[in-house]
């Protein structure tokens, strides 16, 4: 291996390597390598800040919830507004630029898993905007749920292949998509859609993200002329979190707070909170981390409201962070999640997806804690619009029931 890609961390801590099929190896090679000459390539570079910025619409606003700080009577709240990136969500930082990466590489296709689809979307996008083939798996379970994001994908010319194995959700997609590419290596990149998975995927998918964080520090800085107390996200695989964490993790004296699934509760199948719940670690999907399994080591039911913090597993990096006592780590239930959704687009007109969700309702368990003189920045890592067919049955169920039945008997 080159010195460039052996400059990337492999591990993070125990956490983390490259624990798949031999056939793979080439492949996360060749990826770790043409990762490492981006990275120190200027063309590259110039290229992606020009599409961020001009295709993406980034900076993404950072926004001062003066109802929301007043409300809770605590610490100044800021939101960062991902959300209103291109495709409704942080994952397009990661898709575009890893379509670039795969231009780069040679290949004409992509693949990508998808969850709540918003990866899945920014992958379709991504892949209709650089001219390569897209193929995106997705949980049958999470097509349902998600169908506003199923429909965007077919639209821009991707395949979405349903995946019928197991719970029907993200790990399965994760599952189905490796399996494929093994099979596809010569002319196909996987987009991985969070930091986890093998080397250099972690490394690749968090470096990518960190634009959020970048972004927060120039933005607070201007704003408030010192550095934020407390970071707050949502944690799936841990992307958005990482983003934004990243670009502050060498400072002392900043709290960094992660906010999981605690679904229904804490019995087993009735959530995807890693951490909460007595932590165990195992390797699985090619990297060592914690994951929701049982004593035989295989992966757990998971179920939350939102599909994108629905998943087992979690990225090694915030592993590492949470040993250290670096990141805090809080369940946050469906039911609070659904009322901090509520809340936010009442108090601030700003509706957002339900994965945001979770860490504004744990912004506001700690925000009414806080001295008034200290500063939070709370993630808002999608916009709300792909969760209707959820939202709408919890919160207007009848109108949105018989809204449905009235479009059905129309259409016959
Ligand atoms: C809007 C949004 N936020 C958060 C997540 C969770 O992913 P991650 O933990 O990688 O940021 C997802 C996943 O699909 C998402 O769509």
């Amino acid at each position: 291996m080159s010195r460039i890609s052996q400059m990337l961390p492999r591990h993070f801590g125990p956490y983390g390597g490259r624990y798949v099929p031999e056939m793979l190896v080439p492949a996360l090679k060749e990826l770790a390598q043409g990762y490492g000459q981006c990275k120190q390539d200027p063309q590259f570079q110039a290229q992606l800040t020009d599409l961020y910025h001009n295709y993406c619409g980034r900076p993404t606003p950072l926004y001062f919830a003066d109802k929301l700080t007043k409300t809770l009577g605590g610490c100044k709240i800021y939101l960062k507004l991902e959300g209103l990136a291109h495709t409704g969500a942080h994952k397009i930082n990661n898709a575009l630029a890893q379509a670039l990466l795969a231009l780069r590489l040679g290949k004409t296709k992509i693949i990508a898993e998808t969850g709540a689809g918003q990866h899945g979307l920014a992958s379709a996008t991504a892949a209709a905007r650089c001219g390569l083939q897209c193929t995106v798996f997705m949980g049958e379970v999470d097509i349902r749920r998600q169908y506003p994001n199923v429909y965007a994908m077919k639209l821009l010319g991707a395949e979405v292949i349903p995946v019928t194995d197991g719970t029907k959700t993200l790990k399965d997609a994760v599952n189905a998509t490796l399996k494929y590419w093994i099979q596809h290596l010569e002319d196909t990149h996987y987009i991985l859609g969070s930091a986890l998975g093998p080397f250099p995927f972690p490394v690749i998918v968090r470096d990518f993200q960190s634009i959020i964080g970048r972004e927060v520090r120039t933005q607070i800085l201007e704003r408030e002329k010192r550095l934020p107390n407390h970071l707050v996200a949502c944690v799936g695989g841990g992307s958005n979190a990482m983003g934004l964490f990243h670009p502050f993790l060498h400072e002392s004296g900043i709290r960094f707070h992660g906010a999981e699934a605690g679904g229904r509760g804490p019995k087993i199948g009735d959530h995807a909170a890693r951490f909460t719940n007595t932590p165990k670690v195992g390797i699985a999907q090619g990297y060592k981390s914690y994951f929701l399994q049982n004593d035989h080591g295989q992966l757990q039911d998971t179920h939350s409201v939102s599909a994108g913090l629905d998943y087992a597993g979690v990225g090694p990096e915030l592993a590492w962070l949470y040993d250290q006592q670096l990141v805090e780590f809080s369940a946050i239930t469906d039911v609070q999640a659904l009322e901090a959704f509520t809340i936010l687009t009442r108090l601030e007109g700003i509706i957002p997806a339900l994965e945001s969700a979770h860490a504004v309702a744990r912004a506001m368990e700690l925000a009414p804690t806080l001295p008034q003189d200290e500063i939070m920045v709370v993630n808002i890592s999608g916009r709300g619009d792909k969760d209707i067919f959820i939202t709408a049955r919890e919160l207007d169920r009848n109108n949105w029931m018989a809204f449905l039945k009235r479009e059905v008997e129309d259409d016959q």
